[in-house]
């Protein structure tokens, strides 16, 4: 990897771009970038997501715009606004089948990254979460060479094997010298829905949070309505899982701030 390879194109547009990683999938990933861009909408930010996971985008369900198909103006594409007024573009919208998988190859899957940073019709945009796809494999890496991250929140859930996986991804961050801002661990926790007592899920030596050298943003518990609802819209999120991602998204933003004052 040398510089040569990166060829980062600056969107003068967006101010912030954020992405959302992971190296292992099922530990929330895109839940976290969902509940981050609300909480940034929340907080008053014109807010977009790109949707880099190409063969298991599930932004649109979580913002409740996957009926929609995206169309082109003048060459570009036009994101999707959600209800929060979020700009989407995610591959799903240009498929016709919300169940058909994209069949391609990595140098193609790996394309369709790069045009929804560079081809997307983004609005003026305080911050673009970046929905990264499991792995450390093509599309990963041309994400992290193509999109000028300003940083990267990690999803973990507090296991051992999960720990070994999201470090590789933390080291290809490194490699790429793509900034890492901190952890969040996820579903650490069950918050019993019945009398609210918190239940550890993990419990037992390897259980500790994962030390990946980098500080804690957030810890999100597992929560009946993360599992269930299939819309995470901001209004209908209960109190405690606003409040995890509102610290999350101050979290997010203290860390940024710190790093560019450096
Ligand atoms: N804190 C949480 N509480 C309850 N369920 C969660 C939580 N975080 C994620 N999930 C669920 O776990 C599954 C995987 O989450 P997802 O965000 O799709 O992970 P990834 O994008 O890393 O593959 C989904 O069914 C999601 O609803
Ligand atoms: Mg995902």
């Amino acid at each position: 990897m040398n510089e040569e390879q990166s060829e980062k194109t600056p969107n003068p547009r967006i101010s912030r771009v954020v992405g959302v990683a992971s190296g292992k999938g099922g530990v929330g990933k895109s839940t976290i970038a969902v509940l981050l861009a609300q909480a940034f909408a929340a907080r008053g930010l014109r807010v977009g997501i790109l949707d880099a996971d190409i063969t298991g985008p599930s932004v649109p369900r979580l913002l409740g715009v996957d009926s929609f198909r995206a169309e082109a103006d003048d060459g570009k594409l036009v994101p999707i606004k959600s209800d929060e007024g979020i700009e989407v573009m995610s591959i799903n919208f240009l498929i016709d089948e919300e169940t058909r998988p994209v069949i391609w190859r990595g140098p193609l899957l790996s394309q369709a990254v790069k045009q929804f940073w560079t081809d997307t019709a983004w609005g003026d945009l305080d911050r673009l979460v970046v929905d990264l796809p499991p792995g450390t494999s093509d599309v990963m890496l041309t994400a992290l060479q193509s999109l000028p991250f300003d940083g990267l929140v990690f999803a973990a859930t507090p296991q051992d094997f999960v720990s070994m996986i999201v470090a590789k991804a933390v080291h290809m961050a490194g490699q790429t010298n793509t900034r890492a801002l901190g952890l969040v661990v996820n579903m650490e926790s069950l918050v019993c829905p019945h009398c609210g007592q918190e239940i550890p899920l993990f419990s037992g030596e390897n259980s500790d949070a994962p030390d990946l050298g980098m500080p804690i943003l957030a810890r999100i518990p597992w929560r009946a309505d993360l599992a269930r609802k299939r819309h995470l819209l901001w209004d209908g999120l209960s109190e405690e899982v606003r409040r995890s991602a509102s610290d999350l998204a101050e979290g997010v933003e203290a860390t940024l701030a710190r790093a560019e004052a450096r």
